[in-house]
């Protein structure tokens, strides 16, 4: 995680940008979030704030962070669709080269990448779910998917159609290997069949709900980590057998974003 100490939202980047942000009280629902994780038997390390890049906080876009079992653990960074998000990914990269990972630069020439905003690993590691439209390119997840597959890991392109869905995160969620949290509008039609091909369980938000970053959270050790409970998304986790951990994320929606944005899982 980043500590928010210079978040701001001051260039709009996507449909939810506007409101300005009460600072005092984004660090307090970070706080919240930090405990939650750690309540939830995670270990939290956070990378140092850098003046200047306000939505360095949401630490999901920076890098890609994969496993490989005989390379070994290794990042592939991002190319941030905004310069003034450029700048963050050499803070990042930095971070995971300090602590051994290794970097698989892509030629991401004229395409954007950008990180677990639009690259979610299936649970059980199977494959990559990496999503294009609005911020990452068609060709830049065509260029990772074919240094993946050198890998062995097998990616799944998926279309983004509505510009409240932005990043993949915002609209899909995996609960399990099984199961999935999706707004089914979000997707072409080519991209809904592979996702119902890929899960068990295919769960529907409303738009209201995916518009509430409900499809942001965060499912871990049993939880699920969301900024709001609806009465879907409490029947929901009931069946899948999770526990709902509610964390306020009022401030970081005002840029776009809630509780999946705000990490990495650095294994
Ligand atoms: N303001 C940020 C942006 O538009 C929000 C990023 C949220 N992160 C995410 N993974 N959806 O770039």
């Amino acid at each position: 995680m980043c500590p928010p100490t210079f978040f701001d939202v001051r260039e709009p980047k996507n449909p939810h940008m506007g409101l300005a942000i009460d600072r005092v009280r984004a660090q307090h629902q970070w706080d919240n979030l930090r405990r939650s994780l750690h309540d939830a038997g995670l270990k939290v390390e956070l990378i140092d704030p850098v003046q200047g890049l306000d939505d360095m906080v949401f630490a999901a876009n920076q890098v890609f962070v994969g496993e490989h079992p005989e390379r070994g653990k290794f990042i592939v960074p991002s190319r941030m669709r905004y310069p003034s998000r450029q700048k963050e990914v050499a803070f990042y990269v930095e971070w995971f080269r300090q602590r051994g990972y290794q970097t698989i630069e892509l030629d991401l020439r004229g395409e954007y990448l950008e990180g677990h905003g639009d690259l979610v690993w299936h649970p059980d590691r199977s494959r990559i779910w990496a999503a294009y439209g609005f911020r990452s390119t068609r060709g830049g997840v065509g260029r990772f998917g074919a240094a993946m597959n050198k890998l062995g890991f097998s990616v799944m392109p998926l279309e983004l159609v509505d510009k409240h869905c932005y990043h993949l995160d915002t609209c899909f969620c995996p609960l399990n290997a099984a199961a999935v949290l999706i707004y089914p509008e979000a997707f072409a039609r080519p991209s809904l069949v592979e996702i119902h091909n890929g899960f068990n369980r295919v769960h529907p938000l409303s738009r209201e709900e995916m518009l509430q970053f409900v499809a942001n959270g965060i499912a871990v050790n049993g939880r699920f980590i969301t900024p709001r409970l609806t009465a879907n998304l409490s029947r929901i986790l009931a069946e899948e057998g999770l526990t709902p951990v509610v964390v306020d994320t009022s401030e970081f929606e005002k840029s776009g974003g809630s509780v999946f944005c705000m990490k990495t899982f650095v294994d």
